[in-house]
């Protein structure tokens, strides 16, 4: 009798959830913007490639005071105003290959509905009271500072000594979450899970924090009087719910909240590093009070800086996404904010090493590509003689040994990077597609396959072309354009991970061997 031997409910693949932060779209966007969408992106696609079932959102965060002030101010309704600012963050992710599943709005239905829903279940739970707060108000953060966080300037204003920001002493009936009986349960959160927060610097700074510090309640609605814009207390016309929860509760809406699907509980949120409070503290907090599952991971990253400087308008050096995307093209963009930035502080963006990052990708990349591409070599006759190439020694030992320090370093490219690439470490996954990059290039200096007779020519452009495929289908997370030129170029049909092998595809190569056509030039 016929019996399965493996069951269907082993073959589903393993599902991962990333989300950016939801970006406030009254500014124009930033590079910052455009590195945390890159940075979910990156690893979505490497999850996919990997063979998970990934899922990966961003959006917009459109209610609150700031877009309601900004729309009075251009004389439209707030949802006109929204929906034309929401295009230009959808253009930039089209701009800029980012390959999302939902991009998600605070005015969507459902999420107005998931946000109604989350509040109620507080209610419900006993976990809001109604109170009267006084306190020090950013319109521009959405949030009010205690008086120990603010400053008085010289011209008399008070501002927040963290964003600079303008604040004025407000009073008004609001509703609260009892935020402060979470403070244990948050300890016990971070103490049992030590990669909760990653990096570990940030981690250890909030439980420090949460240990030496007591916590207060939270106010979680505002006036309607003065924020018209934003969703309504349910039961209560008087009152919106505060913005934080509202946006926050965008990384449940896209997971079907109520119900909620696969992806909920393998959430992973990427955030700045001045976002680390709401994800951290009040969000945790808010969803253990729901009994709502917690996401698996928050990854903190730092800032850009320009030229060693905090980008602002006064100073004029803020970079412009869409103006570095047209000078110097999406991947090699794409690729220098993977190579130069860590999440374990800030990053810097300057023209020459955008530059010089893009001068590497022809340079040692690109030029490989074509080295192996040279009408003297013919890759099509070395793949099918593979077996009997794969058995040939060379006679000088120093070449045998980069032989086979070269197959090895193929063969475990995948798993070097995914180590890299699980903990967001583009930089040091980037790292090791040079390393075996450049260790091609070097052999077949060393090994000069112009001066050969045919096996040892063909086996050396061999190494080289196998080099530049598998490392074109390692790198297609972070440069999906141009790994996909590279991979035409070498006439390769298999791109998956099953392919990423020494060896593993005979099927390429046919005509390749021609002059012209350029994956990238300079
Ligand atoms: N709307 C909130 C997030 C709500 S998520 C539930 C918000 N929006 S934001 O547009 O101000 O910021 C979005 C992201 O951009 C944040 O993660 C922030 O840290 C990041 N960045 C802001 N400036 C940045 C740089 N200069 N460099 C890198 N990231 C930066 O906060």
């Amino acid at each position: 009798m016929f019996k399965r031997t493996i069951p269907l409910l082993q073959r589903v693949s393993k599902p991962f959830y990333i989300t950016t932060p939801i970006f406030y779209p009254n500014a124009a966007p930033h590079l910052g913007h455009l590195y945390s969408m890159l940075l979910c992106d990156v690893r979505n696609r490497w999850a996919k490639l990997s063979g998970n079932d990934s899922f990966f959102t961003t959006g917009t965060d459109e209610h609150g005071l700031k877009i309601q002030l900004a729309a009075e101010a251009k004389n439209v309704p707030p949802k006109q105003f929204v929906d034309s600012l929401a295009l230009v963050f959808k253009d930039l992710a089209a701009t800029c290959s980012i390959d999302y599943d939902r991009f998600i709005r605070t005015t969507d239905e459902d999420h107005v509905k998931a946000v109604e829903q989350v509040w109620n279940t507080l209610q419900e739970k006993g976990w809001i009271y109604e109170g009267e707060h006084e306190g020090w108000y950013a319109i521009s953060d959405e949030t009010f500072y205690p008086r120990t966080q603010i400053k008085q300037e010289e011209d008399g204003k008070w501002v927040s000594i963290e964003s600079g920001s303008e604040v004025k002493l407000t009073k008004e009936k609001n509703y609260f979450f009892k935020l402060s009986e979470f403070r244990e349960k948050l300890i016990q959160l971070l103490e049992s899970n030590p990669q909760w927060i990653i990096p570990g610097q940030k981690y250890n700074e909030l439980l420090n924090e949460l240990k030496s510090q007591p916590l207060a309640d939270l106010s979680v609605s505002r006036p309607s009087a003065r924020l018209k814009w934003g969703i309504q207390v349910p039961g209560d016309d008087s009152q919106r719910i505060y913005v934080w929860i509202d946006a926050l509760v965008n990384y449940l809406t896209s997971c079907k909240y109520p119900e909620l699907n696969q992806y909920w509980s393998n959430a992973t949120h990427l955030i700045g590093k001045d976002i680390i409070r709401f994800h951290c503290v009040y969000w945790p907090a808010l969803l253990m009070a729901a009994e709502i599952p917690l996401p698996k991971q928050v990854v903190v990253h730092g800032h850009w800086l320009c030229e060693g400087s905090k980008m602002s308008k006064s100073k004029g050096n803020v970079v412009d996404p869409l103006q570095i995307i047209n000078d110097y093209g999406v991947d090699p963009v794409r690729f220098f904010l993977c190579e130069n930035s860590v999440l374990n502080g800030d990053n810097n963006f300057s023209v020459e090493s955008l530059q010089r990052s893009r001068d590497q990708l022809v340079d040692k990349y690109s030029n490989l590509v074509m080295r192996c591409c040279g009408k003297k070599f013919n890759v099509e006759r070395a793949l099918k003689e593979y077996d009997t190439l794969n058995e040939h020694q060379f006679e000088d030992p120093i070449l045998q040994q980069q032989l086979t320090n070269l197959k090895q370093s193929i063969n475990s490219l995948y798993d070097k990077m995914n180590t890299d690439m699980v903990q967001l470490n583009t930089a040091a996954a980037i790292q090791e597609f040079w390393s075996v990059i450049s260790d091609a290039n070097q052999f077949i200096q060393d090994s000069e396959p112009w001066k050969r007779e045919q096996l040892e020519k063909d086996l050396i452009i061999l190494m080289g072309v196998e080099t530049a495929r598998v490392a074109s289908i390692l790198i297609q997370p972070v440069m999906p354009e141009l790994s996909l030129k590279v991979l035409d170029r070498l006439n390769v049909v298999n791109r998956d991970l099953s392919h990423a092998k020494f060896g593993a595809d005979k099927s390429y190569g046919k005509g390749i061997n021609r002059a012209g056509d350029y994956p990238m030039t300079k």
